[in-house]
């Protein structure tokens, strides 16, 4: 799939911009601060309805607008899907081919992209929590089902963590949560260890190719109970059963998905706590060019690249080995020198919030 059109009007810097993109390599190309990051934040959030920077949608909005819009146009093997966002200080709206949409699952899959910026670092470096967000992202774009399995389990969890925080004689109403929490949570661990399954095979793949064999990746999926247990769901209920008392005491639940992790490793080491930077560079590229043929052996199609500021950090051995994966790929670049050589890329300049195509030979 490919996006042939966006439109923004008073998002972020952007009072109003329409552009029309290429399939193929597409380089955005200015000096700091000038909308880079903003064009290709916009892009995203149509395809997963939120920013990869800010949870806050109403910094969206340009300081002086009352209202943001954005739209995306893409052509996909099944056609063509046009998805739009309208947001207020209080509200967001958002509709495909149109049609406003009345739950954010329904968003899922209508185009996909995968991300990569300095900041994805995260997801080998920090929490748990980032590398959760990380397959929650990719699994959802995938399926609307996990996605909305995995709100119902968050509310459910609240509502347990509200419960066991009362105190009292709860023992009944905490068991209703906790079949409803291992129905949900055994379908999630599944879904998890599933995308980890394929994870683990395209990312060692492409990061012995970046590595030129030197070194190996390994990715695990760390889960409690054991996903290999015969029957998650019944795991799942004797855990929660095996540490209540803990729970009660603590007034959290302290073991479920919310709890899951990607273990990564080179040569044995954890590369989360010790990884150098550059190994952790490259396995962060790995699992972004594993992402991608997640995406294409799952649908048929490649996703949207969107490598923001990325490309300059990369030696030139693995930005060859990246363009030479990216061929099949519709990749949106961001970049402050055009030092890179493409073939056939489509440059911009972007400049306080304008954004204008550069003709072919023209530096
Ligand atoms: N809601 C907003 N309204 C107006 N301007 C905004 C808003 N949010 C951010 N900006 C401005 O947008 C500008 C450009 O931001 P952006 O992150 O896109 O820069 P960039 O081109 O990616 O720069 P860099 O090369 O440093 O990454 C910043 O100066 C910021 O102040
Ligand atoms: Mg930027």
């Amino acid at each position: 799939m490919y996006i042939s059109e966006i439109i923004l009007r008073d998002f972020r810097n952007y009072s109003s911009v329409s552009l029309a993109l290429q399939n193929g390599v597409n380089i955005f190309c200015g000096a700091n601060a000038q909308g880079k990051t903003n064009l290709v934040e916009a892009i995203y959030y149509t395809c997963v309805g939120r920013s990869p920077r800010t949870p806050r949608d109403k910094e969206l909005i340009r300081w002086d607008g009352e209202s943001a819009y954005l739209s995306a146009s893409a052509q996909k093997a099944c056609g063509k899907v046009m998805v739009e966002g309208y947001l207020t200080r209080t509200e967001k709206r958002i509709s495909i081919n149109g049609l406003p949409i009345s739950r954010m699952g329904e968003l899922m899959g209508a185009i996909n992209a995968v991300f990569f910026s300095p900041d994805e670092l995260k997801i080998i470096k920090e929490s748990p929590s980032d590398r959760r967000r990380f397959m929650d992202i990719d699994i959802s774009q995938l399926s609307k089902a996990y996605f909305y399995d995995l709100n119902r389990y968050n509310k459910t969890l609240a509502q347990r963590n509200r419960l066991l925080k009362t105190g009292g004689n709860i023992t009944d109403q905490l068991s209703v949560w906790d079949l409803q929490l291992a129905d949900t949570g055994s379908r999630i661990i599944k879904a998890r260890a599933a995308f980890i399954d394929k994870l683990k095979v395209y990312a060692k793949n492409a990061h012995a190719e970046l590595t030129d064999g030197a070194e190996s990746l390994d990715v695990d999926y760390e889960c409690i109970p054991s996903y290999d247990r015969a029957d998650i769901r019944e795991a799942y209920l004797a855990e929660l059963s095996r540490t209540r008392t803990k729970d009660l005491f603590n007034g959290y639940t302290n073991i479920g998905v919310h709890k899951d992790d990607i273990a990564l490793g080179i040569g044995g080491a954890d590369i989360r706590a010790y990884g150098s930077q550059g190994q952790q560079r490259t396995a962060t590229l790995a699992l972004k060019l594993a992402e991608l043929e997640i995406f294409a052996g799952e649908t048929g199609e490649y996703p949207i690249l969107i490598l923001d500021d990325v490309l300059s950090e990369l030696d030139t051995a693995r930005q060859r080995k990246l363009i030479e994966r990216i061929k099949n790929v519709q990749t949106l670049i961001t970049c402050t020198h055009t030092d890179i050589a493409f073939d056939s890329a489509a440059v911009f300049t972007v400049k306080a919030g304008s954004i204008s195509r550069e003709q072919p030979g023209s530096e």
